[in-house]
């Protein structure tokens, strides 16, 4: 079984993300970031589903804001004021850890080097703080997979270019790019080649497993979002990313290249820029993944689903 620590806003496709890595993997730890709400809430929900799942594996709170520049929007809109639907769950019995997240990205890949692969589902705001506080972290990490990023230019957010990880902290993203020496990023146009039929989403949630249950409140918010915003089909795009951290052997169509991200474009900034003509001169520092294995993807979830 892999050995994951993870990175992430829960968020309503973080939570099916979490629930994957729990039944197919070990998770060290989760550290906790804003984006598509605040921190205080993100950090509740991951505790949430620590609860749910009966784990006892550790919360990290990270930093509540941006490196340098105030978001210009969360995603509460998508996945509900609390990230959570606002289904309304009771405080978590699990608890939230003293230790910084960025410090626990730091401890834990120390204790094992060379061993955990890490899978970032939010805004890269605590791995790059990790990255500049210890310089030699990305060399102690045995796989680093992002969810981020709109290689052709098809973003989510306001600002039409950005994918909503990199544009909520661009700096982050641009810190941790340029420190990793090889990642595998799943971007966000891969995700919506990815989006299955809301037949095979209904059949997993019929399973009635509890965590079935769960992430089918949790998902109200979001299901009405992309029908009135008429996005067909289940979009998970964090769960994709799981899939591939889980079984890289998943992958089927993937390209090596430089990536960076624009600081400082005037329509652009959060943009990912990919050297598709290897133009730039940059060495390749990431792998894109452009298809995997669908009916293998779908499997990965529908396990954590308690399906079958
Ligand atoms: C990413 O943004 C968030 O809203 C999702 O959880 C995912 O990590 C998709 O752009
Ligand atoms: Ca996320």
């Amino acid at each position: 079984r892999p050995l994951l620590l993870i990175d992430t806003d829960p968020g309503v496709d973080d939570a099916l993300a979490i629930l994957m890595a729990h039944q197919h993997a070990d998770v060290a730890a989760l550290t906790v970031a804003a984006g598509n709400v605040g921190l205080a809430h993100t950090v509740r929900n991951a505790r949430t589903l620590v609860d749910l799942l009966g784990a006892a594996t550790p919360v990290h709170p990270g930093c509540p804001s941006p490196l340098v520049r105030a978001p210009d929007e969360d995603a509460a809109f998508v996945h509900g004021a609390d990230g959570f639907g606002d289904v309304g769950f009771a405080e978590p019995a699990h608890p939230a850890e003293a230790e910084h997240a960025a410090l626990a990205l730091l401890r834990l890949t120390r204790e094992r080097p060379g061993e955990l692969t890490l899978v970032a589902l939010g805004p890269l705001t605590n791995l790059a703080l990790a990255v500049r506080l210890d310089p030699t972290f990305p060399s102690r990490v045995k796989r680093l997979v992002v969810m981020g990023g709109a290689v052709t230019g098809h973003g989510n957010t306001g600002k039409v270019p950005a994918e909503f990880n990199i544009g909520f902290d661009p700096e982050a993203a641009h810190v941790v790019f340029e420190a990793f020496p090889m990642f595998d990023l799943v971007d966000w146009e891969a995700t919506v080649r990815h989006a299955f039929p809301d037949e095979i989403y209904d059949g997993w949630i019929a399973s009635g497993d509890t965590r079935a249950v769960f992430f089918e409140k949790i998902f109200g918010t979001a299901r009405r979002f992309n029908a009135e915003h008429e996005r067909t089909g289940f979009i998970a795009a964090d769960a994709l990313a799981m899939a591939v951290a889980l079984d890289p052997s998943i992958v089927i169509r993937d390209e090596v290249r430089h990536v960076a991200i624009e600081l400082d474009g005037r329509l652009t900034r959060g943009a990912t820029v990919v050297d598709w003509h290897r133009r730039l001169g940059g060495k390749a520092n990431a792998r894109i993944v452009l298809d995997v294995d669908a009916q293998r993807f779908a499997q990965l979830i529908a396990g954590a689903l308690g399906v079958g």
